[in-house]
């Protein structure tokens, strides 16, 4: 049989793939090209996630980057044979070239613009994320050598500032202003925490992200800790995903035996070790002050701010906390610098953004595309369009997060943008839903979802949640009261001025953007003619009985 060089099979392998026996497909492989005697020939590895979450297990094949979905077991004699044997494509499940750019599955070297490509995701799906090897190929650990041979902590933070990077936890907060705070404190020692804790129903980019590139994480987290001046790392990650503790468990002990963890990092000074905390999966441990009590043994509740973790946080000591995609920025951007960020995105929002998108599109899943993409490019662009019926919203951010209406399709979603019309970008969570889809209805089951996270230490919030709930309720059997959507609005407003925490607050956000683009449709559950009774000893006590 005549060589037809070398080529490697890459298999995703993500949390929801292994379910799919992608491990077993795997195994397959391997056996079938020994069976066949290419051993010396074609290499299999594992990647993490590629992209999208309804195309089952991915194959890819290198260097000709032709892919292939829903691989299963059975599949795999054909597809050597085809693929390798009788060298053309394997037909039955290949992934067309204009399916793959549209699932963003395309890296930036094969894009005409500079507007598209991953930085973030630069890696997923393209290397092993259990090699340390593969991650050194592509430039990794390179932005901690320069960063600890070339920079003082100082310029280090200079160009985290420059760069314009915005916190990608949910507020936005510049990444490189935040690290200052935590530089400026005397106290040691410091503290460096990633917060992987990704409670918000619908998001799943960090877990990915963790499962694709653990090493960039890693390395974010150290270019931190030398820019503010701590020795320790913590990275707080939810139970569920074991799949991302393991390879993060498997990054940090390769990185401790080359010595890109550990004591005296690249020869200098600098000491620096990551260990991992597991949560115990509440929502409200996402916050960071409820994550540090959480990390201290404590119940996870919040704590008043200020003063801020990057004063007293874990153990009272200062503290930097930020989320897992804003960590996997630095590398690129110390590699790259400032200028090269910013290239991407909008003025006030630079770099990319990575969303989760779900519901009623062709092509739920992960991708990563410059800040400023309307939510129509990415629906119809990336995610292939409405599966079915037609646009009606799409709740942004998670299930904290606002609902938009079929007129803020065309807005830019970039924090400065959003926030000029009142929302918030959050997450990156985009919940499409068609004109099938009750705005009362999913309103309960956003209440329903708040009454069951509350942590239940403010009453507006433990209470506020079980009473909007309530009136939803009533507004689905059309039994709502003449002035229910007033008390609504004035409970929500509450909601916002008066909770302890942005958990409460944020209740108010579906809530009252619901109530802004769709109150027709809320209106239509009133009875007219329905009055509160007088409040009794009798009823007050039947209104507070949450059984
Ligand atoms: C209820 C609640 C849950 C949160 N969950 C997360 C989370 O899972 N991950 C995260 O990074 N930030 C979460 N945050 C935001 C954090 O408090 C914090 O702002 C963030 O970790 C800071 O990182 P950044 O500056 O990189 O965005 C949550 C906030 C609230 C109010
Ligand atoms: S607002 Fe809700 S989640 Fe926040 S402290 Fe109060 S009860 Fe707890």
């Amino acid at each position: 049989m005549p060589k037809r060089g070398i080529a490697q099979i890459f298999i995703s392998i993500d949390g929801k793939t292994v379910l799919s026996e992608a491990r077993k497909i795997k195994t397959k492989l391997i056996t079938e090209i020994d069976n066949q005697n290419l051993s010396d020939q074609i290499k299999v590895f594992e990647t993490g996630s590629i992209s999208s979450i309804n195309q089952g297990v991915i194959v890819g094949v290198y260097p000709t980057g032709e892919m292939y979905r829903n691989m299963t077991e059975q599949d795999i004699e054909e597809f050597i044979e085809e693929r390798f044997i009788k060298g053309r494509p394997y037909k039955k499940l290949l992934i067309s070239e204009k399916l793959q750019s549209e699932m963003d599955l395309v890296d930036i070297d094969l894009r005409e613009t500079q507007y598209f490509g991953r930085i973030v995701l630069s890696n997923c799906g393209r290397i092993n994320p259990e090699d340390i090897e593969e991650y050194i190929g592509v430039n990794g650990y390179e932005a901690l050598g320069i960063a600890l041979k070339e920079k003082t902590p100082e310029e280090v933070i200079k160009i985290v500032k420059d760069s314009g990077l915005q916190g990608r936890g949910g507020a936005g907060f510049p990444t490189g202003l935040k690290w200052s705070f935590a530089a400026q404190e005397k106290e040691s020692p410091k503290y460096v925490i990633c917060n992987a804790d990704e409670g918000e129903p619908g998001t799943f980019k960090d877990r990915l992200i963790m499962e694709g590139d653990p090493h960039k994480i890693l390395e974010g987290m150290a270019i931190c800790a030398y820019a503010i001046g701590a020795n320790i790392g913590y990275i707080y990650i939810r139970g569920e995903y074991q799949l991302s503790i393991q390879r993060l468990q498997k990054a940090i002990k390769d990185a401790e035996k080359l010595g890109f963890l550990g004591q005296n990092i690249f020869d200098t000074d600098f000491d620096f070790e990551v260990k991992i905390k597991i949560g115990a999966g509440s929502y409200i441990c996402g916050e960071e002050t409820a994550l540090l009590n959480s990390m201290e043994g404590f119940r996870g509740e919040p704590r008043l701010k200020p003063p801020f973790p990057a004063k007293l946080g874990f153990l009272s000591k200062p503290t930097n906390v930020n989320n897992v995609e804003t960590l996997a920025n630095i590398a690129p951007i110390i590699l790259n610098g400032a200028e090269w960020f910013k290239k991407f995105g909008t003025e006030s929002s630079p770099g990319t953004k990575v969303y989760t998108i779900l519901g009623h599109v062709k092509r739920p899943g992960l991708i990563e595309v410059p800040m400023g993409f309307t939510l129509r490019e990415i629906i119809y662009n990336y995610a292939g369009g409405m599966s079915s019926g037609e646009f009606k919203m799409a709740q942004i951010g998670g299930t904290a997060g606002d609902i938009l209406s079929i007129e803020l399709l065309d807005v830019s979603l970039d924090y400065l943008s959003l926030q000029m019309e009142g929302h918030n970008l959050g997450s990156g969570a985009i919940l499409v839903m068609n004109e099938k889809v009750s705005v009362v209805d999913f309103l309960k089951c956003c209440m329903k979802f708040f009454i069951h996270e509350s942590c239940g230490r403010c009453s507006v919030c433990r209470i506020g949640a079980k009473q909007l709930y309530e009136s939803f309720s009533r507004l689905e059997k059309k039994e709502a009261y003449f002035d229910e959507l007033k008390n609504i609005e004035e409970l929500a407003e509450g909601l916002k001025l008066t909770a302890f925490c942005p958990l409460g607050q944020s209740i108010a956000s579906p809530v009252l953007s619901a109530l802004k683009y769709f109150r027709a449709e809320l209106e239509e559950g009133i009875d007219p003619k329905k009055v509160h009774e007088p409040v009794t000893r009798e009823t007050n006590d039947k209104m507070l009985n949450f059984s």
